[in-house]
């Protein structure tokens, strides 16, 4: 470790992962369907066919992982429950054997010394919340509907009951983006809709199943609640007029949406020239609902990739007499100049810096303290003669943004935490097991997992920090 700037101190070093990327045992202990596990069996839509049914075995081999987190020396592991291990149905009918899983982990995480850091929903919704089956009760529909806000924070208090002594830090959602964009409007994720309007309604009951499961989470009393979102850096592509406004609606989707109703408990005021009649016609706002959104939070987690260049794009139109709501009259473009990561991401990371600076500068005093909840990169890794991995691009890649990350604490932004994706090699969505983002490789043939330099890089960093 050469020369690292050091961090605050209680700053809080972390590794993260999420219940349907790396747990498998799809269909074990009366884990009900999700909709990834319905996407991920659709021919076509996951390279490779790729699906979680057995992803990195962690359901069975979370003793040895808990042990590798305690060797990288974390203070703090990031996970996810998954929804349908509790409620397998959807319904409200509880599923002891789902808790008791992870009522175990978060026994071994302590006993290891590391603190639990719950995420409630990072994308796994039960398959009955999207259509119902004939047994259960479940009204389907998705986030599309109001009734999965409510099914949420049901579940939500259930788990907080469970774990809320044990478990000291609760994530509501993750990459809400994620699931109302690319899951209801382009169809890149699960549920794999391509809709408009319903995507918004999607935004929405995401934003009330944050509020409804804060309230759980506080009724609960448990020590911290955050919501954790993929805030974009957006670049325009040229100064032209065009470009800075398809800045304006990129920032409109992928961050105000969110931050507005969240943090400053209002509307985003750009969304109708973003959105247009989409969002004008809408009917799914209720009265109540941004004091509902906008209750007072511990902390505001914040995932981090890569900055965004885009340019402006006719409107596209997908199914027939359908207009999407996302990809909504503006595009990506490549950043040129810049090394991309195997996603094809660009890495610059002075746009982290910026980013936050700026977020800084927009909220002030409304910002809660920050948790960077995931950074990392898929590289193309290759295994040595020797048996390792000499993922030197990654170590360069989290060495540039922990810098980053400083420079944005040094000009007073109050970031108290911060967590590498991932622990392990994964599955990475649509992307099945093509990409690894793990600082520990995994072999999906025999599971064995091999930490990678960047894996003993982040060791040093952070024994260093311990003396
Ligand atoms: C984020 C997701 C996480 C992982 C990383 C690479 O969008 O939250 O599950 O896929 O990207």
């Amino acid at each position: 470790m050469s020369g690292f700037p050091g961090f605050p101190s209680g700053f809080v070093f972390g590794a993260a992962t999420a219940s349907y990327q790396i747990e498998g045992a799809a269909r074990e202990d009366g884990r009900g369907p999700s909709i990834w596990d319905t996407y991920s069996h659709t021919p076509g839509l996951v390279v490779n066919g790729d699906t979680g049914d057995v992803a990195c075995d962690h359901y069975h081999r979370y003793p040895e992982d808990v042990a590798l987190l305690r060797e990288l020396g974390v203070d703090s592991y990031r996970f996810s429950i998954a929804w349908p291990r509790i409620v397998p149905e959807g319904d409200g009918r509880v599923n002891p054997k789902g808790l008791d899983f992870y009522s175990r982990l978060v026994d071994e995480l302590l006993e290891a010394g590391i603190e639990p850091a719950a995420t409630l929903y990072h994308w796994d919704l039960p398959q009955a919340l999207e259509t119902p089956s004939n047994s259960g009760s479940a009204a389907g529909g998705g986030w599309r509907v109001r009734e999965t806000a409510e099914r949420f924070a049901e579940y939500t208090a259930v788990v907080a009951e469970h774990l809320g002594d044990r478990v000291p830090r609760w994530i509501t959602l993750n990459e809400p983006w994620c699931s109302a964009f690319l899951g209801y409007s382009i169809g890149r994720h699960a549920p794999g809709a391509k809709e408009g309007t319903p995507a918004l309604a999607a935004v929405h009951h995401l934003l009330v199943g944050h509020g409804l499961a804060v309230q759980a989470l506080r009724s609960a009393g448990v020590r911290e609640v955050g919501i954790t979102l993929n805030l974009d850096r957006n670049l325009p592509a040229t100064d032209s007029a065009a470009d800075l406004a398809a800045v304006v609606r990129a920032d409109t989707q992928h961050n105000l949406v969110w931050t507005e109703p969240i943090l400053a408990g209002r509307y985003a005021a750009t969304e109708e020239e973003t959105f247009g009649e989409l969002i004008t016609a809408a009917d799914f706002r209720r009265d109540g609902d941004l004091e509902l959104i906008s209750q007072p939070l511990d902390f505001l987690g914040i995932n981090y990739y890569r900055p965004i260049v885009v340019a402006d794009a006719p409107l596209r139109e997908t199914d027939p007499g359908k207009r999407v709501a996302t990809d909504n009259r503006y595009q990506e473009v490549p950043m040129p100049d810049v090394r991309k990561t195997a996603m094809g991401w660009a890495v610059a990371p002075d746009t982290f810096t910026d980013l936050l600076v700026a977020l800084k500068q927009q909220y002030g005093d409304a910002l809660p303290p920050i948790h960077i909840t995931e950074n990392g990169s898929a590289e193309h890794d290759t295994v040595s003669e020797d048996g390792a991995v000499h993922d030197t691009d990654r170590v360069d890649y989290l060495r540039d943004h922990l810098t980053a990350l400083r420079a944005a604490i040094d000009a007073g932004v109050d970031v108290q935490g911060y967590y590498v994706w991932s622990l392990l090699d994964n599955f990475e969505w649509a992307f099945g097991y093509d990409k690894r983002f793990g600082i520990v490789r995994v072999d999906y043939d025999t599971q064995v997992r091999t930490p990678k330099d960047s894996y003993h890089w982040y060791r040093s960093l952070i024994a260093a920090r311990h003396g």
